[in-house]
C-alpha cells in the first residue's frame, strides 16, 4: 500500500482544482470523489484512468466519507462548509475547506469545536492570499518590511451576472440565489487578516444598490462593503461583488508604520510595488518587480488559475497534515478563517442596523462561545426561523418568480449568458 496520504474531494465542480492538484501530488493520492451530479463524476473518472488511477465515485456524501481516506476536501456549496466539515472531522478526517467557513456564528462554534475535540487539521482554501502578489506581500509583511498595519484596503470586483445561469443553473435555492452583500468576504478581507496576523474586533458593513438585472437571474443582493477594525487599530476596507467593470478587478494595498505595498490589481503585467521609509521621515524608496514563486514553484507554476494562487490551499494542507514547515507556516488555520468569515455575517448586521459598529467576538475564548452557541442568524430559510431569518437585502426583500428559474435554467440548458 502506497505511504501517500489519501483524500477524498467532496463537490466536483470548484473541486476539480483540488483534484488536479491531488492527481500530480506526490505526497498525496486522489482516492474518492462524491458529488450527486453524475457528469461530474464521469470527468473525474476519465482524468483519472488518463493517470492509471481508479477513484472511487459516489453521489452520496454518506457512503463517501465511509470510505478509507485520511482527508477530505470540500468543494461543496458555500453555505455548508462547516455542516459537513464537522461530520468530517467526527468521522476522523483532516478537512480543507473552500471559502466561505461558516453560514452563521453558531455554525462556526461547532466547528472549533470539533477541531479542537478530535486535533485534526482543519485548513482554509481561501486561494487569494496564495495569489502571486498576494503572497508576496504576506511574506514581505512578515520580514518586517514596512512595520506594523494602519491601514489596508482588499477588493474583489467580479460581476458574474454573464455567468449567473452557468453557477446557478436555475435553482431557486441554489447558495448564490441566496446571498446577502456581506456574506461572500473572505476574497477581500481574507488575504489582509492573514498576511497581518491581526483578528479582527470590530466591523460597520454598507450595501451598495443593488443591480436591476440580478432580480431577472435569480438573486438580489447589492456589492458589499466592510469596514473592519483590527485588534491593534488598524482599519481595513474590504469591498466585493458586482459593480460594473470588465475584466473584473483584485486588489490589495497595505500601510503599516515605515511604509506601505500594493498588489497592482494582481494583473501579470502589472508589477508589485513596494514604499520603505528610510531613518529619515517622509523619505524612502519604491521597489516595484514582478513577484516569483518562492515555494515548490516547480509544482505550482502548472497552476495559473486565479492569479496562480489555486495550487498552494491543497499543498500547505498536505503540508500540514504531515507536520513539514511550509505547512505549518502558511496553511491557514481555524481560528482565522473563522475570523474572517465573522467579518461578512456581523458588517451585514451591521448594514441591517443602520451600519452601526458591530463587535466581532473572539471565538478561541471558550467563554465567549456559550452566547453564540445557538446564534443561527442567516437568509437561509433551512437553518433560520422567525426572528432569525434575514432578509436578502436592506433595499427590501423581492419576490422572484418561478418562470425567473425556468428561464434561467433554459440558458443554462442553452449554454447561454446572463441576460
Ligand atoms: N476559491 C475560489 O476561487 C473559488 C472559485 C469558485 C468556487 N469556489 C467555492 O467552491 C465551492 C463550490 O462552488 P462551485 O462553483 O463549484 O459551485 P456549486 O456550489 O454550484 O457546486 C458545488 C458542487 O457540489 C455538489 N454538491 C453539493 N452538495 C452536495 C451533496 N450534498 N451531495 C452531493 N453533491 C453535492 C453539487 O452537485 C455541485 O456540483 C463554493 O464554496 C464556492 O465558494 C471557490
Amino acid at each position: 500500500m502506497s505511504d501517500k496520504l489519501r483524500i477524498g474531494v467532496f463537490g466536483g465542480y470548484r473541486g476539480q482544482t483540488m483534484i488536479d492538484v491531488l492527481l500530480d501530488h506526490p505526497d498525496a493520492e486522489l482516492v474518492a470523489v462524491c458529488d450527486k451530479y453524475t457528469p461530474l463524476l464521469s470527468q473525474v473518472r476519465e482524468k483519472a484512468e488518463a493517470h492509471g488511477l481508479r477513484v472511487a465515485l459516489y453521489e452520496s456524501f454518506d457512503e463517501f466519507i465511509k470510505h478509507d481516506m485520511d482527508a477530505v476536501v470540500l468543494a461543496n456549496y458555500a453555505t455548508e462548509h462547516a455542516i459537513y466539515a464537522v461530520k468530517c472531522l467526527y468521522a476522523g478526517k483532516h478537512v480543507l475547506s473552500e471559502v466561505l467557513p461558516c453560514e452563521t456564528v453558531a455554525q462556526a462554534v461547532a466547528l472549533i469545536e470539533a477541531v479542537e475535540k478530535t486535533g485534526l487539521v482543519y485548513s482554509y482554501a481561501e486561494n487569494y492570499c496564495y495569489m502571486l502578489h498576494t503572497f508576496e506581500m504576506w511574506q514581505r509583511y512578515k520580514k518586517g518590511d514596512i512595520g506594523s498595519a494602519t491601514y489596508g484596503e482588499g477588493e474583489y470586483i467580479h460581476d458574474c451576472a454573464g455567468i449567473w445561469p452557468q453557477i446557478t443553473y436555475g435553482e431557486r435555492d441554489h447558495w448564490r440565489n441566496n446571498l446577502y452583500c456581506t456574506y461572500y468576504c473572505t476574497h477581500s478581507v481574507g488575504p489582509l487578516i492573514a498576511m497581518t496576523g491581526l483578528r479582527p474586533v470590530s466591523v460597520v458593513g454598507f450595501e451598495c444598490p443593488p443591480p436591476e438585472e440580478m432580480k431577472r437571474l435569480g438573486a438580489y443582493f447589492g456589492a458589499g462593503i466592510e469596514m473592519v477594525t483590527l485588534e491593534n487599530g488598524a482599519i481595513m476596507k474590504s469591498i466585493h461583488g458586482h459593480l460594473k467593470r470588465e475584466p473584473g478587478s483584485v486588489n490589495y494595498e497595505l500601510y503599516g508604520s515605515k511604509g506601505m505595498m500594493e498588489t497592482g490589481r494582481q494583473s501579470a503585467n502589472q508589477p508589485f510595488y513596494i514604499y520603505r521609509e528610510s531613518e529619515q521621515i517622509c523619505r524612502g524608496d519604491w521597489e516595484a518587480y514582478s513577484p516569483e514563486l518562492r515555494i515548490a514553484a516547480d509544482m505550482a507554476k502548472g497552476f495559473a488559475g486565479h492569479g496562480g494562487s489555486d495550487f498552494y490551499p491543497t499543498h500547505f494542507f498536505i503540508q500540514k497534515i504531515l507536520g513539514r514547515p511550509e505547512g505549518m507556516e502558511w496553511s491557514i488555520d481555524v481560528y482565522t478563517a473563522v475570523s474572517m468569515g465573522l467579518c461578512g455575517i456581523f458588517a451585514y448586521r451591521s448594514v441591517l442596523d443602520g451600519n452601526t459598529p458591530q463587535k466581532i467576538p473572539d471565538l478561541r475564548d471558550p467563554a465567549v462561545r456559550e452566547a453564540y452557541r445557538y446564534d443561527n442568524k442567516c437568509t437561509n430559510k433551512k437553518i433560520a426561523h422567525g426572528d432569525d431569518l434575514l432578509p436578502r437585502s436592506s433595499y427590501g426583500e423581492v419576490d422572484i418568480p418561478d418562470e425567473v428559474y425556468e428561464h434561467v435554467r433554459r440558458l443554462w440548458i442553452e449554454g447561454k449568458p446572463g441576460e
